[in-house]
């Protein structure tokens, strides 16, 4: 199967797209459009670009908002509470189910590499064990990491070092970590400098749930960003949500941005998510709460967006259409800039799989995985302005998801 037609991003022109089998096997300019051989795909004068991703989701707690009760205070503490009532429900089956029916949804709108959070501070550690299964389960549908995440802390949870390295044994690609919430500042620095320690060991990748909080004072990322410097392990350690940045002074921040360029970290902003848990505390002026995406891409560092919650205890919405959180991500992040426009599909594309490492397993390249997506629109700044979406999925040459546009009469 070849693809005819094809509009690139950054290149002018339309491009015929080889396949050979499960490979990308030539990518060539066409002199002009043609009209698509019998079998291959047209893709109409439209973007093709590599599948969306999905960088930071709880795959093991989707679909379960108002189980057994709804956050009424929106806040994330109190998702954290209901979430601890919901996880004594959690059985094997149900985290399963729950997780297939949310893969669906995301490879409904083009998303072929998923990073999920998985809560390990249970004993049992059930959701983990079904998520490894999943993870096998899902591969024609989508690369699946697994993040060993201590939703409830790694020193303030009984056995919470050992849950986390037995996460790791049973297959966890990455170490996960949630220094603010932890009982004290002290235990916050030593769940981080653990956690380093155990994908230092292990050759896991990291992803930290870090200063997902409007207090300024919460200054955990300094103490990952140095640990990662250190190590030398920046770009395979990434800060989620970082929403204590939008509160910083902007004297601390300069320094701060100082030691995250050194550092090489990623990070994933859940702008959604964040809209809608932070600023609780706030009467007017009311902060958004989102770290500071606009600033640390002009500064050449690497940041992407991420669902984060699709009907949790966290965000009641979602239907697994990571094209709704880059336009609301835009809005929010005052990223609606003709130039930031130009370039907005990096935030779901190439900066994602950048902060998963994906490196030469994505990308339209020759011998790379033929995974690519036909788009409804010919450049980045028509897909945000026309709601656009992915009209065919491809994976490994193999056609995944093909959606029919809602045609509209007139008179
Ligand atoms: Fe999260």
């Amino acid at each position: 199967m070849n693809i005819v037609n094809a509009r690139l991003r950054g290149r002018e022109g339309l491009f015929h797209i080889a396949l050979d089998g499960s490979r990308i096997a030539a990518i060539s300019a066409q002199p002009a459009a043609v009209i698509a051989p019998e079998g291959d795909l047209d893709a109409a004068s439209n973007l093709v670009v590599p599948p969306f991703v999905e960088p930071h989701i709880h795959l093991d707690a989707t679909l379960t908002a108002g189980e057994p009760a709804w956050n009424m205070s929106g806040t994330l503490f109190e998702g954290i509470e209901r979430w601890a009532e919901r996880k004594a429900l959690v059985t094997h089956e149900d985290t399963k189910t729950r997780a297939r029916k949310t893969i669906d949804m995301l490879v409904d709108h083009g998303i072929q590499h998923v990073r999920t959070h998985v809560d390990v501070t249970d004993p049992s550690l059930a959701a983990l064990k079904a998520m490894v299964e999943v993870r096998e389960e899902t591969r024609h549908l989508i690369d699946l990491q697994i993040v060993a995440f201590p939703q409830e802390g790694i020193e303030s949870y009984a056995n919470g070092r050992a849950l986390m390295e037995q996460a790791v044994a049973l297959g966890a690609d990455v170490v996960g970590g949630i220094p603010h919430f932890e009982n004290t500042r002290d235990q916050g620095v030593s769940s981080i400098k653990f956690l380093m320690d155990l994908a230092e060991r292990t050759g896991c990748l990291v992803d930290v749930h870090c200063d997902e909080t409007d207090d300024p004072q919460s200054r955990f990322l300094e103490v990952l960003a140095e640990e990662a410097r250190v190590r030398g392990m920046g770009e395979r350690v990434t800060a989620s949500h970082t929403v204590a940045m939008g509160s910083y002074d902007n004297a601390y921040c300069s320094k701060l941005f100082r030691l995250l360029k050194m550092s090489k970290i990623n990070f994933v902003s859940c702008p959604t998510e964040s809209i809608h848990l932070q600023g609780r505390f706030d009467s007017y002026p009311k902060r958004r709460g989102l770290t500071r995406v606009a600033e640390i891409d002009r500064a050449g560092m690497n940041i992407c967006f991420g669902q984060d919650s699709i009907v949790d205890p966290w965000y009641p919405l979602g239907n697994g259409n990571i094209l709704r959180i880059l336009e609301a991500g835009l809005h929010i992040c005052h990223m609606l800039g003709y130039s930031d426009l130009q370039r907005s599909l990096d935030l779901i594309t190439d900066n994602s799989a950048r902060t998963l490492h994906l490196g030469e397993r994505y990308g339209l390249e020759v011998g790379r995985p033929a995974n690519l997506l036909i788009l409804s629109a010919p450049d980045d700044y028509e897909m945000i302005r026309t709601q656009g979406y992915a009209l065919v999925s491809l994976r490994n040459g193999e056609v995944l998801m093909r959606r029919t546009p809602a045609s509209v009469q007139r008179g």
